[in-house]
């Protein structure tokens, strides 16, 4: 296994929103964690952060791109409606072997991304699978809106996973969804209910809608419980863990996750204040920061939890 990221290096503080909306750094810190977030250039596609992050998994982990099997692609902010995002990929990072497609899970796309993976590994018919969580949210974000425009960032995160020896890989999971609650966080527009129209554009339809508050309550349910069940069917105490990232949605969901998940803070990954909230690309990109900064290290376990529109939710334990 060998993980990948691709940030833009485009920076959006909170004092540049304060200049945006009305809002102020300390609002932001104090309700999310959040201090910066990357903003793709104009021109960087979704499929352009998600090759990047590929080709570093790829390069580490010593594979050609047309050793890839199956490319996964778990984002909201597709290139396009189709072809899928997944393909660009494959084209861009020239796995002429690959098969490619995306998922829509929002948040918690990589999570969900992980369990297809590891199924398709068991099958036993492949044996390198590229899983990218990747976006460019602040193309979906209406910057006069404060509820919603300070927590958006963009970035993509990849990990590249193969058969193991059977004492490393994946421990356990749980993913579960509730349509009947999708109306709290979506984007209406663009899709066949509210195809494009320039009556649709003049209503902001496009932009992401969230009940903030409900979703904030929702959230830190799910995640707790979904990281409790992960615990249980790896087998393992809480005490086994030895880090926990949350999807990074906002600092205080992250911290109440853990505390009911009864997690110590010192076991608790957050880069929330670098990146805000990234959607299917944060867990990637803090397993791939995990690793880099020795946060993370071979023979661990790592407890992986997200939430997101759908609702979506899920949890994994992974033994690296
Ligand atoms: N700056 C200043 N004031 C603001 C801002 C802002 N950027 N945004 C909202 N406010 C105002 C609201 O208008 C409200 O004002 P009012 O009382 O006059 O109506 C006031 O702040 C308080 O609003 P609340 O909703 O109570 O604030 P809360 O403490 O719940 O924090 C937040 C809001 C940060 C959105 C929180 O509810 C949250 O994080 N929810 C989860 C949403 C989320 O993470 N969504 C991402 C997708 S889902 C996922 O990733 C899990």
């Amino acid at each position: 296994m060998s993980t990948g990221r691709a940030v833009p290096d485009k920076i959006l503080t909170n004092h540049d929103l304060e200049k945006m909306v009305d809002t102020t750094d300390e609002w932001i810190v104090t309700r999310t964690g959040m201090k910066i977030r990357h903003i793709a250039e104009e021109g960087v596609v979704t499929s352009d952060l998600a090759a990047a992050a590929c080709r570093q998994a790829l390069e580490r982990a010593n594979v050609t791109p047309e050793a890839v099997d199956v490319i996964i692609v778990a984002t909201i902010t597709p290139d396009m409606p189709f072809p899928s995002t997944a393909c660009y990929v494959q084209d861009k990072i020239g796995a002429k072997n690959a098969t490619a497609f995306d998922i829509s899970a929002a948040c918690s796309g990589f999570i969900f991304g992980l369990v297809i993976s590891n199924a398709l590994i068991k099958s036993g018919s492949y044996k390198n699978i590229l899983v990218v969580g990747a976006e460019t949210l602040s193309r979906m974000v209406d910057y006069s809106d404060r509820n919603t425009c300070v927590l958006f960032g963009d970035g993509a995160g990849a990990v590249l996973l193969q058969p193991s020896d059977g004492k490393r890989g994946l421990m356990s999971h749980f993913w579960e969804s509730d349509g009947s609650l999708s109306h709290l966080l979506f984007t209406p527009g663009g899709g066949s209910k509210h195809p494009a129209t320039h009556e649709t554009v003049d209503q902001k339809l496009h932009f992401i809608q969230m009940a903030g508050r409900e979703v904030f309550k929702y959230a830190i349910k799910a995640m707790s419980s979904a990281a409790n069940i992960a615990i249980e069917k790896a087998g393992i105490s809480v005490e086994e863990v030895d880090l926990l990232i949350s999807h990074q949605a906002n600092n205080r969901i992250i911290q109440a996750t853990a505390q009911m998940a009864k997690v110590p803070p010192e076991k608790v990954y957050s880069n929330i204040e670098n990146y805000g909230n990234t959607s299917a690309a944060s867990i990637p990109i803090a397993l791939d920061e995990a690793f880099e900064t020795g946060r993370l290290k071979a023979g661990q376990r790592c407890l992986m939890v997200a939430f997101g529109g759908g609702f979506t939710w899920g949890s994994a334990v992974v033994q690296f």
